[in-house]
């Protein structure tokens, strides 16, 4: 029997501070009504010092293993997805792995920017189907409050801080039930690099670091990329859009996330939202968006869980999971 990854268990974080339009309003030149006419956004959560992807991950990964009824010694691999990392290296996977108490195994960060998380659901999957792990941590962690240059309002508005982590867990019955990881599809663009980059990193010490957004580039990539990764999605598992149950897509703008809900057919209370209250957390939005749903019991055992992201590099991909 085929082995399958079961997505056993789900984890969040978010930092205490909660920063609203108007706050924002009061340091750059915008106002709560724009941000929440183009992008659907009231709030996003903004980090402290402590808070570190680190930080917020080990909580996110602690409440997924918790959600699965799983201990350390479960967990062989955590794949943790990042742009905001705590240092260079070690991986922030392995601070996590050390505060979690997990001593074998191993963990790395993957950085694919918004789309990270499902690339690292991607990534675990194929490891928990070959067979080199059984219980894998796959986490998003994200400070994007620390790569925003707070003086551009094209782009300061838009994003926030966070995390989320699933415990998957191998499972030689599923096929049989048709449950877990139906596939994933993972798609990159680098020619595409410059609408939507960090201007440095730790390897750069020229550059500070700082987000740079084409925001109408990246809109008019976003719904054509989505759309098409969807139907490749469907395609590959002989589906159709009737068949979906729950969309639960990236994050960054509502009009985005609305579209794609269109494409589908689905009516607005199948799709999962929370760029109103979380903004844009890139890698993190996509597992907090699904612990949400997941913990408040919209999500049931037995749904079918459409995921899909974009972000810089291009990078994007989605992922269906029958929970
Ligand atoms: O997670 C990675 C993927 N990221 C995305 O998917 C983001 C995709 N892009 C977007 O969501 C949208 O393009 C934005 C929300 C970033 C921008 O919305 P837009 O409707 O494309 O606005 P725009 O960039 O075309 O700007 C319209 C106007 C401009 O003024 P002018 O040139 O028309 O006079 C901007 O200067 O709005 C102005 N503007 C603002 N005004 C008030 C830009 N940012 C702000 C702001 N407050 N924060």
């Amino acid at each position: 029997m085929a082995i399958r990854s079961i997505l056993a268990g789900v984890g969040a974080y978010l930092p205490d501070r909660a920063v609203s339009n108007d706050e924002l309003a009061r340091t750059v030149e915008t106002s709560d009504e724009w941000i929440r006419e183009r992008t659907g956004i009231r709030q996003r959560y903004i980090a402290a010092p402590h808070e570190t992807a680190a930080f917020m991950a080990t909580a996110a990964a602690r409440a997924a293993l918790a959600d699965a009824g799983a201990g350390p010694a479960e967990v062989d691999a955590i794949i943790l997805a990042t742009s905001t990392p705590d240092q260079a290296f070690p991986a922030t996977a392995l601070r996590v792995q050390a505060a979690l108490g997990v001593t074998k195994g191993f963990g790395f960060d993957i950085a694919a920017a918004c789309a990270g998380f499902i690339y690292a659901l991607s990534v675990a999957d194929s490891m928990l189907r070959t067979g080199q792990a059984r219980g894998a941590l796959v986490i998003g962690s994200e400070v994007y409050s620390r790569i925003m240059n707070w003086q551009d309002r094209g782009t300061c508005v838009l994003f926030g801080d966070g995390a989320g982590a699933v415990f998957l867990r191998a499972d030689e019955d599923a096929g049989r039930t048709d449950r877990g990881i139906l596939s994933t599809h993972l798609h990159a663009q680098g020619t595409l690099g410059d609408i939507l980059y960090v201007d440095g990193a730790v390897g750069r010490h020229d550059k500070p670091g700082h987000l740079v957004m084409n925001g109408r580039e990246v809109f008019r990539h976003a719904v054509v990329r989505l759309a098409e990764a969807v139907a490749e999605a469907l395609a590959a598992n002989g589906l159709t859009q009737r068949d979906i149950d729950w969309l639960v897509p990236h994050q960054a703008n509502l009009r985005i996330i609305d579209a794609m809900g269109r494409k589908l057919g689905l009516p607005p209370e199948r799709v999962v939202i929370t760029v109103d209250r979380h903004a844009n957390t890139s890698a993190a939005s996509v597992p907090l968006a699904l612990a949400e749903a997941r913990k408040d019991g919209r999500i049931r055992n037995g749904d079918l869980v459409l995921m899909e992201a974009l972000g810089g590099g291009l990078t994007w991909g989605s992922a269906l999971v029958r929970m």
